[in-house]
């Protein structure tokens, strides 16, 4: 494609953030240039999230006010790709009629075609299938056209050293607040030999830190050569990557925590001691609500079984608070819960109706919002008071810490949601560097500990992408504050 310059913005998780590698990959491949500067960009893509309403309200605003732009430069295209894409289908044109280009997240390999008509003028759309209750049909080709993409990526991965490696697409578990088996289409694991694959091929390219995707990456299962794989299985076998010094798995349904899993974080070293496993909720009423298909006593039991296998595992939640029906004994629960767990950290989201979710239309969004403001702080607080005390405790001691490169906020803690502006893709040069003085080329460097705690400190900025030891010295909620260990 002559002449495109692309800029991408990127709202969402990381699975999002893997499809702006692929978005990335496929211009690349078509000619395209990405530009870092939206203002030297003749192409907007927008790759958005739609699992809460925030990040779509940023995007229809961010859109909106692209209109000036856009009567001064015709020609400019402008593209929403991702979930959002997929949940308004060609409706989107209709709430933002200055967008060009709609791309559900399986068709990101059809962009460049996408982007040819609407530099011609024609409005472009392509979509995944939707739904049926027939089952999973309908993906294969589109599956096959992202392994592609994905396989032929290079290491761009969420910081230098580590790369995101989708195993499982789309999602059957059809939790009554959730968009996501709409928008990402039905359970499709991918074959083992094609993970491998990849995994290898990142190795090869300096990998040391590898994060296995799914959105219920532990309902993994596959067939291959008359061998049954589950996600024990996998990691294990990615674990024998030569160089791979981290392996992690995210998200975790709690019901298909099995003693299995629980094992692998006894036997397989490579495995970093963190499991993100998404509560919800800790009232019965609330999760059987939510259709999440276990108990609070059921969780509870799961986090027993992993922290029998292996004690320290950090154990990681997600909740919703002010979920339909929600009362404050509902939400008392929920607090114990988390007294008693003590989860090495938890994002806390105020529920919001989704279009098309099971919530939406059976229930009353009857929680009011100032209500779910008081409940995010309070859970937020009670959240952030524990790992404060657990932090705590880490001052004094060593641990290896993966550096993912310079502090993007240096000396700040780090929101506790995720961030709800649009990131720029590629990121980088990464945000304010401090340095430390008389030292030149040191900066504040922002790392992850085995327990994918944050810890900052300073040092060269080049040690992004390896393992150092640090030693703790300060602790706060979100963040710990160390210094390098140097021999000598
Ligand atoms: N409202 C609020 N939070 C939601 N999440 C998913 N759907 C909704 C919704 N409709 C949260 C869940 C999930 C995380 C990715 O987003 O906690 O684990
Ligand atoms: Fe959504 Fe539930 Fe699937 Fe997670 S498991 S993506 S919350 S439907």
């Amino acid at each position: 494609m002559n002449d495109v310059r692309a800029h991408l913005t990127v709202y969402g998780c990381q699975m999002n953030r893997l499809d702006a590698e692929l978005v990335a990959e496929r211009l690349r491949r078509s000619g395209a240039r990405i530009v870092a500067d939206s203002a030297a960009a003749n192409v907007l893509l927008f790759l958005t999230c739609s699992v809460r309403a925030h990040a779509e309200d940023r995007l229809f605003s961010n859109i909106g006010a692209l209109g000036a732009r856009k009567r001064r430069e015709p020609d400019l295209v402008i593209g929403v790709l991702g979930c959002t894409a997929q949940q308004y289908g060609e409706d989107l044109r209709r709430k933002a009629p200055l967008v060009d280009v709609v791309c559900g997240p399986g068709r990101l390999a059809d962009l460049p075609a996408l982007l040819e008509r609407a530099r011609r003028g024609q409005p472009a759309a392509a979509l995944d299938p939707r739904r049926t209750p027939a089952g999973a049909g309908g993906f294969d080709a589109s599956d096959r056209a992202l392994d592609d993409l994905e396989l032929g990526r290079p290491l761009g991965g969420p910081s230098p050293g580590h790369a995101y490696v989708t195993v499982m697409r789309g999602c059957d578990n059809f939790c009554a607040y959730c968009v996501v088996p709409q928008v990402r289409g039905p359970e499709r694991s991918r074959p083992p030999s094609v993970v491998l694959a990849e995994v290898c091929g990142l190795g090869d390219a300096g990998a040391r830190r590898v994060t296995l995707l799914g959105q219920a990456v532990n309902k993994y299962e596959a067939e291959e050569n008359g061998r049954r794989w589950d996600l024990a299985d996998l990691l294990a076998a990615t674990a024998e990557m030569p160089g791979l010094a981290r392996l992690e798995f995210i998200t975790n349904h709690p019901r298909h925590v099995t003693e299995r899993l629980a094992a692998v974080f006894r036997d397989v070293p490579a495995v970093a001691p963190y499991l993100h496993m998404p509560a919800q909720a800790g009232s019965d009423a609330v999760l059987a609500r939510m259709k999440r298909g276990y108990t609070a006593r059921e969780y509870e039991g799961r986090v027993a079984m992993i922290r029998q296998a292996r004690p320290d595992v950090a154990v990681a939640s997600d909740f919703i608070v002010g979920f339909p029906g929600e009362t404050e004994a509902d939400f008392d629960a929920t607090c114990d819960m988390v007294r008693r767990l003590r989860f090495s950290g938890a994002f806390v989201f105020k529920y919001s109706p989704r279009p098309g979710t099971y919530a939406a239309a059976h229930y009353e969004d009857d929680v009011p919002a100032r209500e779910k403001r008081r409940r995010n702080q309070v859970l937020l607080d009670l959240v952030q008071g524990i790992a404060l005390e657990d932090n705590r405790a880490l001052v004094g001691k060593t641990v290896p810490a993966f550096v993912e490169g310079p502090s993007p906020h240096p000396h700040l803690d780090v929101d506790a949601e995720e961030p709800a502006r649009g990131e720029d893709f590629p990121r980088g040069p990464y945000g304010p560097r401090r340095r430390a003085e008389g030292n030149s080329g040191v900066v504040q460097l922002r790392a992850r500990t085995p327990h994918n705690r944050i810890v900052v400190f300073d040092g060269p900025a080049d040690l992004a992408g390896c393992i150092v030891p640090v030693r703790i010295v300060r602790a706060s909620a979100l963040t710990l504050f160390g210094e390098r260990v140097t021999a000598g």
